[in-house]
């Protein structure tokens, strides 16, 4: 490597993609189409939601007409018109509280809210615990700028994935280093599990007696299409141990828009959030366009319930054709995405096995998945399907080419 930093050198090296990503990369300029190209490349393996474009199409449009203060600075962590428009919106939506518009913080995606927020936390080298199967994508955004370990905390298939203070303390107990927070989930990703008051409080309490910090990432509050209700932590007393991060990018299927959101009632995090926004705002336009977006209550209401119809509609197919090539799944009820289990089709229950089994699918079938590897998960086997990344008949296409190869 010349003329760069070692710092920017040892980013570079490292592996920051993970292998299906880097082939969604090159694969999806080779889409399927039914008819245009049959054998074409279908993914299901980011979380996205491609389930609600008409409904947002002419709403982005008719929020464009942007006012000339909108292209001026402005404070680089949220507009003030911004921040109180989103403190409404979460107080009305699924914050259990009044928000003040001063206790929030914004930045270019939930990924850079929490990169920031886990800078505040702690130093590099020190832990955060993360239970397991997880987002992929906490690596990246906790160890490879921020340069913390995140410590996994693997929960068992056999008791449903269900995390229980017995892997808290056993993770807290033997950690080679000092731990500082645990990122906790709510609606998890990959799982789709919408956690009840107690298993928040649960968490929650259990953070205050370790006297670490409890950041809970609730990017899919509003995704949810199962029977269970979804409880913010912030229906609970936040103090300063508490952060709350959610974005716009899945809730309101704008990933590409870049809005983070983080609320925190701790002054320093917050002071220092607000620093730092000035290397990653959200420009100007996009906050007016997302502000107007949710200024309309009524259309946020009526958008919120026709997704989580959709949501749901899209899992019920999506599991009709699992259960048609008779692969097991656990039952999810949030987000865009299940995990299956395909732990009989292995050859063997090695990680090896797993990666061969993802490569066929990929290679043979032309699907994508998210092998459990990259979940972190703590046994071979389980793979997550997104299956709103996709219009349903192209998820169950990829299912049913799934199921062709397994035989
Ligand atoms: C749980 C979770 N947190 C954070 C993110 C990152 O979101 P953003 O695109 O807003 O950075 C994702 C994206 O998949 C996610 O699933």
């Amino acid at each position: 490597m010349t003329g760069i930093s070692k710092r920017a050198g040892e980013l570079l090296e490292a592996e920051m993609l993970d292998e299906y990503l880097i082939e969604q990369q090159t694969r999806r300029h080779d889409a399927y189409h039914p008819s245009d190209n049959p054998d074409g490349y279908i993914s299901l393996c980011v979380a996205e939601n491609k389930l609600v474009w008409d409904l947002l199409e002419d709403k982005l449009a008719s929020s464009r007409d942007i006012d000339h203060h909108v292209i001026g600075y402005d404070e680089m962590f949220g507009s003030s018109r911004f921040r109180q428009r989103v403190a409404r919106f979460l107080s009305r939506t699924f914050i259990g509280h009044a928000v003040d518009p001063d206790h929030l913080v914004m930045a270019a995606g939930a990924g850079t809210i929490l990169e920031t927020v886990f800078y505040a936390i702690a130093d590099a080298g020190e832990g955060v615990l993360v239970p397991t199967p997880s987002y992929a994508g906490f690596w990246l955004d906790l160890e490879a700028r921020d340069g913390l370990n995140i410590v996994p905390m693997h929960t068992e298939s056999s008791a449903g994935f269900e995390l229980t203070t017995g892997h808290l303390d056993t993770a807290l107990e033997g950690a080679d280093r000092p731990i500082r927070a645990l990122l906790f989930t709510t609606p998890n990703n990959p799982l789709g599990t919408v956690y009840s008051a107690d298993e928040v409080r649960l968490v929650l309490d259990w953070c205050e007696a370790n006297q670490i910090h409890a950041v809970i990432d609730e990017i899919y509050a509003l995704s949810v299409f199962g029977d269970r209700d979804f409880v913010s932590a912030s229906t609970f007393p936040m103090g300063d141990f508490v952060h709350i991060v959610w974005a716009f990018s899945k809730d309101f299927a704008v990933s590409g828009l870049r809005c983070g959101v983080l609320y925190t009632q701790n002054e320093q995090i917050r002071a220092f959030a607000q620093t730092v926004a000035y290397w990653q705002a959200v420009s100007g336009d996009t906050q007016h366009v997302l502000g107007e977006l949710i200024a309309d209550t009524a259309w946020v209401d009526g958008f919120i319930a026709e997704n989580q119809r959709r949501l749901g509609a899209a899992y019920h197919a999506t599991t009709e054709a699992l259960d048609e090539i008779e692969v097991a799944y656990i039952p999810s009820s949030a987000g865009f995405f299940l995990v299956a289990d395909f732990r009989t089709f292995l050859e063997e229950p090695t990680w090896e096995a797993e990666s061969h089994l993802w490569r066929r699918f990929l290679e043979e079938a032309n699907v994508n998945l998210t092998p459990g590897s990259s979940l972190r998960c703590g046994e071979p086997g389980f793979f997550r399907i997104c299956f709103a990344s996709q219009p349903s008949p192209v998820a169950i296409e990829g299912i049913k080419r799934v199921g062709a190869l397994l035989g």
